[in-house]
């Protein structure tokens, strides 16, 4: 079946500013018309987002391989309940996160070897691969400056978490296809238009128009 819509993902450390730069596109994107569908991992689905709660809540101690496995279930079913019939219908699907963060978290900043992480992303997503991932790039010291209320799970790892995350999503920006690598410590409007001109080109080649 040829999935007819457009998959963009933004990534990034935590704290990188990629919800806010999802929703000004989503919003952009809405205004000229065209059917968006803005959506997260973890989460997308109740089942997901319950996934998710357990995922970030401070009370549990994961081991990394649990960690995975849950990210990865939670990946399963957000992929068939609501990317797959989204792109069948011709959408603009805009997640935060998909595939790559696993390999950042999990592989790079867990230590998990990269190619179990991989094989394990391939089953879950049935091989589906975004268009473009949206890799908004912080350095560490951002998070503590951004941080605000009680940190989840994830958040309340340290500084050498969050530099092999970096580091990792850096080195996957070079590895990977199809990554567009932001600095975000500009102005939000700034990086927005880098964005859109960007998605522009995307979605002209895909011969859609805008
Ligand atoms: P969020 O804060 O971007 O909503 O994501 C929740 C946390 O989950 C964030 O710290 C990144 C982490 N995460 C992973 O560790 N592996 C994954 O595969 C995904 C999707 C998220």
């Amino acid at each position: 079946m040829r999935k007819k819509g457009i998959l963009i993902v933004f990534e990034g450390p935590d704290k990188s500013g990629k919800s806010t730069q999802a929703k000004l596109l989503a919003r952009e994107l809405e205004k000229r018309g065209l059917s968006v569908l803005h959506t997260r991992e973890p989460g997308g689905t109740p089942f997901a987002e319950d996934i998710r709660h357990i995922l970030l809540d401070t009370s549990y101690e994961l081991s990394p391989l649990s960690e995975l496995f849950l990210y990865e279930a939670a990946r399963a079913q957000h992929t068939q309940e609501t990317l797959l019939p989204a792109l069948k219908a011709g959408k603009i699907v805009i997640s935060e996160r998909y595939v790559l963060a696993s390999l950042a978290y999990q592989g790079y900043g867990r230590g998990i070897p990269l190619q179990r992480v991989k094989d394990l992303n391939a089953v879950a997503s049935g091989n589906l691969k975004p268009h473009l991932t949206i890799l908004i790039d912080v350095p560490v010291h951002s998070f503590s400056q951004r941080m605000k209320g009680s940190p989840d799970r994830l958040e309340k790892e340290g500084v050498g978490f969050r530099q092999r995350v970096r580091r990792g999503y850096l080195k996957l920006s070079k590895k990977e296809r199809n990554i567009f690598l932001v600095d975000g410590r500009g102005r939000i409007e700034d990086i927005h238009a880098k964005i859109v001109s960007k998605i522009d080109k995307l979605i002209s080649s895909s011969g859609r128009g805008i």
